[in-house]
């Protein structure tokens, strides 16, 4: 029986530890926080996130072997192994703004673990973190006076939000890094005897400590890089009258690209795409690596492009004014089946249609609070009914590819908005031949438009 603590009681910590806890009943689980709000919200039925399936999981466990709790110096002292899963934003000042990850909150955390310990532990760096962050939290929790030496392991973390138990349950891999001296093969075994209570062994992969660390920026910038690609291909067709998701099924089933990842969109969102790239091109750049940097940037460079063209699509196409009209988007969420907004396109694309004046209403079955948080005090409409965000409204945008808004009744929506009546489908996610059938003038990303203007 072990006792593992988790630091940080965000998207991933509180699912990742939920899933280890319903999997390893033998084992304690203990999640920490400075947020004692987040607290309160895992040890109530009103958890901090939405996550399909993680109320069961975390109701299932807690209280048996997985607590939430303020108390990070106690659960520290009690801990074997320390998993840290605090957030490591973009810097926002100093050198590397903009740019580098900041690694203050990481940093506190091992100087916490260094004064509340007095026996060696396993620490579990589970943040993303630049290449080669473990030499440098060795260093630290090395410098004790007391003689203690920590192993420091990198097990980075693969899961998607809205599908976190899913793929918590049923991982692709499990990476674990760990240095390859005798103590450091000994810290990484315990650590794949935990997962091996539900993942198979070929599925977990040990490797050394900076192509872990490594590999979690490289998958982050790959996938982002397949979206970036697809989407500039979606300019390309919206000029051509090629269809996107043509093209995007014909190069898919070729099974060296392969079918994921290729849905053209308004732009990726989420924490860690553009955090992690930005993160990866200053590495490369510290280390003089300028043409590698140029070829990442870009990624991140064609994602801002396309979420904005967007932007400038609807008012171009709405003759060149939104001032004073409704426009309701629908979704903010950065993707479906979460409520996180973070760097989600819709943030832009509220804002830019603001700033024209438009009379901005928003919809998301589960980020109207996030909305408003990631909007501070700009003019918006928080609405949770589609039909009355959409009344009156002069143009939908879709925003984020949640199902129920295929199911609404777009006659219904079409009656009540003013004419014309456009959509704006930056997910591609509605029927657009039905839709123009209706009376709508439809605006799908690469893909020519359904329009009755003329
Ligand atoms: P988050 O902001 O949701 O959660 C981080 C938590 O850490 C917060 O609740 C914060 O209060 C807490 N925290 C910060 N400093 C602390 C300290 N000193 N002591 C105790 N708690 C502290 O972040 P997240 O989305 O869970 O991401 C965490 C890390 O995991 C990041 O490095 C991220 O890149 C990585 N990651 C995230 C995802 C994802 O889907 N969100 C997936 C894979 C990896
Ligand atoms: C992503 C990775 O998929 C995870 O493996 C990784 O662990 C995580 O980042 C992380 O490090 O935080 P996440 O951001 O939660 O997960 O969600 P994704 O499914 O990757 O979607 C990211 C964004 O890309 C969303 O805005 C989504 O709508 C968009 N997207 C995704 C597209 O526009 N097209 C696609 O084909 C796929």
């Amino acid at each position: 029986m072990k006792n593992i603590l988790c630091i940080g009681a965000g998207y991933v910590g509180g699912p990742t530890m939920a899933v280890i806890a319903d999997q390893c009943p033998d084992h304690t689980i203990t999640v920490v926080d400075i947020n004692a709000d987040r607290i309160n919200a895992w040890n109530s039925d009103q958890l901090p996130i939405y996550e399909p399936g993680l109320l069961e999981v975390v109701t299932r466990a807690r209280g048996r072997n997985l607590f939430f709790s303020t108390d990070i110096d106690g659960a520290i002292k009690a801990a074997d192994i320390i998993f840290v899963s605090v957030n490591t934003p973009t810097k926002t000042f100093g050198h590397g703004a903009g740019m580098a990850s900041d690694l203050q909150y990481w940093e506190r955390t091992a100087r916490q673990i260094l004064a509340n310990s007095d026996r060696p532990k396993i620490i579990v760096e589970k943040s993303t973190l630049p290449v080669r962050t473990a030499a440098a939290m060795e260093r630290i929790l090395n410098s004790g006076d007391n003689g203690l030496r920590f192993q420091v392991l990198s097990n980075p973390e693969f899961l998607a939000e809205g599908s976190a138990i899913r793929d918590l349950m049923d991982p692709d891999r499990v990476l674990i890094g760990g240095q390859e001296t005798e103590a450091g093969r000994a810290a990484v075994n315990e650590l794949v005897e935990i997962y091996a209570s539900w993942v198979p062994r070929e599925r977990i992969l040990c490797t050394n400590v900076w192509s872990s660390e490594l590999s979690k920026l490289a998958a982050n910038a790959f996938l982002a890089q397949r979206i970036s690609s697809i989407n500039a291909i979606s300019a390309l067709c919206e000029q051509t009258e090629a269809n996107v998701d043509e093209v995007a099924r014909a190069i898919g089933l070729d099974s060296r690209i392969g079918p994921k990842f290729l849905r053209a969109s308004v732009g990726f969102g989420g924490s860690c795409f553009k955090k992690d790239i930005l993160n990866l091109v200053y590495l490369c750049r510290s280390y003089g690596l300028h043409e590698v940097a140029d070829y990442w940037q870009q990624v991140v460079t064609f994602n801002d492009h396309q979420t904005q063209r967007f932007a400038a699509n609807i008012t171009a196409q709405m003759f060149n004014t939104v001032a004073g009209k409704k426009i309701a988007l629908f979704g903010f969420a950065f993707k479906a089946d979460t409520g996180d907004t973070r760097e989600s396109p819709a943030i832009y694309v509220a804002k830019s249609l603001i700033a024209e004046k438009a009379d901005v209403w928003i919809n998301d079955p589960k980020a109207l609070k996030n909305a408003r948080s990631a909007l501070g005090d700009a003019p918006v409409q928080l609405e949770p009914d589609p039909y009355v965000a959409a009344d009156g409204a002069h143009a939908l945008a879709i925003l984020t590819e949640w199902q129920s808004y295929q199911k609404l009744d777009y006659q219904r929506i079409y009656d009540s908005m003013q004419k014309p009546a456009f959509v704006f489908d930056g997910r591609n996610l509605l029927d657009h031949q039905a839709l123009f059938d209706i009376g709508f003038n439809v605006f799908p990303i690469g893909r020519p438009p359904l329009t009755h203007l003329t």
